[in-house]
């Protein structure tokens, strides 16, 4: 299959089996924005609570935090995003079609021509107004990244939770950038997501927490079933950092339209603290207890972005396989991903007794799992159907199971069945969700 195909096939799907939709397709459609489906918010779900499990859940040293995506539009001269944060656009004089300087060489990528205008810098901040008069006094702005909520919210989080250095925040929230070029399905959109911890250590101990965190991310997207081959670091050069950074690294995957960034992890040093000092008046210092001290601490960022990591997670369960002369699409989704677990199936729609049973069985297992029943369809049909979306489970009630109380339990991956009691199937399915890898 080749990359481009694989692209295509995979929106196909998550267009057809409800994944993910253009945003106000019946109009038209909204560019570059995309709605999550009934599968898709499951599965991004997973995806946060996956992330939110092993950064917050999961350690001592990381507090949880949800912040307004507006904020004071100081926020944003402090950060640098009113003046800094652009990228400068060229037109081409020929065609007039509109491209990020840095995107183009010196030919016009859709007709040729090699007549550009002078570079003029765009501002990606959307700018919204608050209260009924559209003047400048009410002028604020979506946010462009979750960080700065964290950043302002420093001092409350070290007066609540006297946390310690070295400490965490986290926060996962929806970030909007007027992107020129948006693309590639959920890569690169105007409204999407971000999982971002901002790590504060003592200056010393930075260089050792960047690494360690570099380490960690990478960890956690092998752990949840990417491939190692398809993931890969890129540490930034020197001139491509940002001003205020010591370093970066990415976090890149081999999308099928080539290796792009996944996730950074910069060491931030302590410019975001200095400057909310700056410009709020308000003293930022971390008070060591011990010594009395009182110092900038430095900070450490991994800011993942969660459509990235959905499309990256998708992009690498898919799969096809030739079973007995048909194509089998399967999504090899891990367990903690998949967004349904199990799918209750009836051989015999017509049979109300099997139905009941089956339906009851489903009522009882969804208490545990994330579970489905369907009987729109024959059996090969709706086996087909829950590989293609990843189920992990695929029980049967079929005739037999009215008097000798088993029912047949398909794995997704091996297609393997196994016959096990009604009384046994929780306790069966619960023993294999707790086995095996993610
Ligand atoms: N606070 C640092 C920060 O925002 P970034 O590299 O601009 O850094 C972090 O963004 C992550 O957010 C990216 O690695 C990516 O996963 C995600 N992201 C950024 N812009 C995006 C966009 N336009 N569409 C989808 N995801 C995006």
């Amino acid at each position: 299959m080749s990359q481009e195909n694989q692209m295509e096939k995979i929106v196909s799907l998550c267009k057809r089996r409800g994944f993910i939709f253009q945003s106000s397709e019946i109009y038209g459609g909204l560019g570059s924005v995309w709605d999550y489906g009934p599968l898709g918010v499951e599965l991004k779900r997973n995806v946060k609570d996956a992330w939110w499990k092993a950064t917050v859940h999961g350690r001592d040293d990381i507090v949880g935090l949800d912040a307004g995506i507006l904020m004071h539009p100081n926020t944003w001269k402090a950060s640098g995003h009113t003046e800094n944060f652009s990228d400068i656009l060229v037109d081409c004089r020929s065609c007039k079609k509109r491209f990020r300087k840095d995107h183009v060489g010196d030919k016009c990528p859709a007709c040729g021509a090699k007549d550009f205008t002078e570079g003029r810098a765009f501002n990606l901040m959307m700018k919204t107004y608050l209260g009924a008069v559209e003047d400048e006094n009410g002028l604020c702005f979506l946010r462009p990244e979750t960080a700065q909520g964290i950043f302002v919210n420093f001092a409350n989080v070290v007066d609540t939770t006297h946390k310690r250095l070295p400490f965490g925040i986290a926060q996962i929230g929806k970030s909007f950038r007027n992107e020129i070029t948006p693309g590639n399905f959920v890569f690169r959109t105007r409204e999407f997501e971000q999982m971002e911890i901002e790590y504060f250590t003592m200056p010393e101990e930075a260089d050792a927490a960047y690494e360690a965190w570099i380490a960690e991310r990478f960890r956690w997207y092998l752990e949840l079933g990417i491939k190692k081959e398809s993931l890969r670091l890129r540490p930034h050069a020197k001139d491509e950092l940002a001003h205020y950074a010591k370093g970066c690294t990415d976090i890149e995957y081999l999308f099928p339209f080539g290796w792009s960034e996944l996730e950074g992890i910069a060491n931030r040093t302590d410019y975001d603290l200095k400057q909310h000092a700056k410009h709020s008046g308000k003293n930022l210092q971390y008070k060591d207890t011990v010594s009395g001290k009182e110092f900038y601490p430095f900070i450490i960022e991994p800011s993942g972005g969660v459509d990235r990591a959905t499309l990256a997670f998708l992009a690498d369960a898919y799969c096809e396989e030739q079973v007995n002369e048909a194509t089998r699409v399967v999504l090899k989704l891990s367990k903690q991903l998949a967004p349904t677990k199990v799918a209750v199936l009836p051989l015999l729609k017509k049979n109300s007794e099997l139905v009941t049973m089956a339906k009851r069985l489903k009522a009882d297992l969804s208490k545990s799992f994330t579970t489905v029943y369907d009987d729109t369809a024959s059996i090969g049909k709706l086996y087909r159907r829950q590989d293609e979306v990843g189920t992990f489970f695929c029980v049967t009630v079929d005739v037999d199971s009215l008097t000798d109380k088993m029912v047949t339990v398909r794995h997704r991956d091996t297609m393997k069945q196994d016959r096990i009691s009604l009384e046994q199937i929780k306790e069966y399915l619960a023993q294999q969700f707790s086995t095996n890898n993610s």
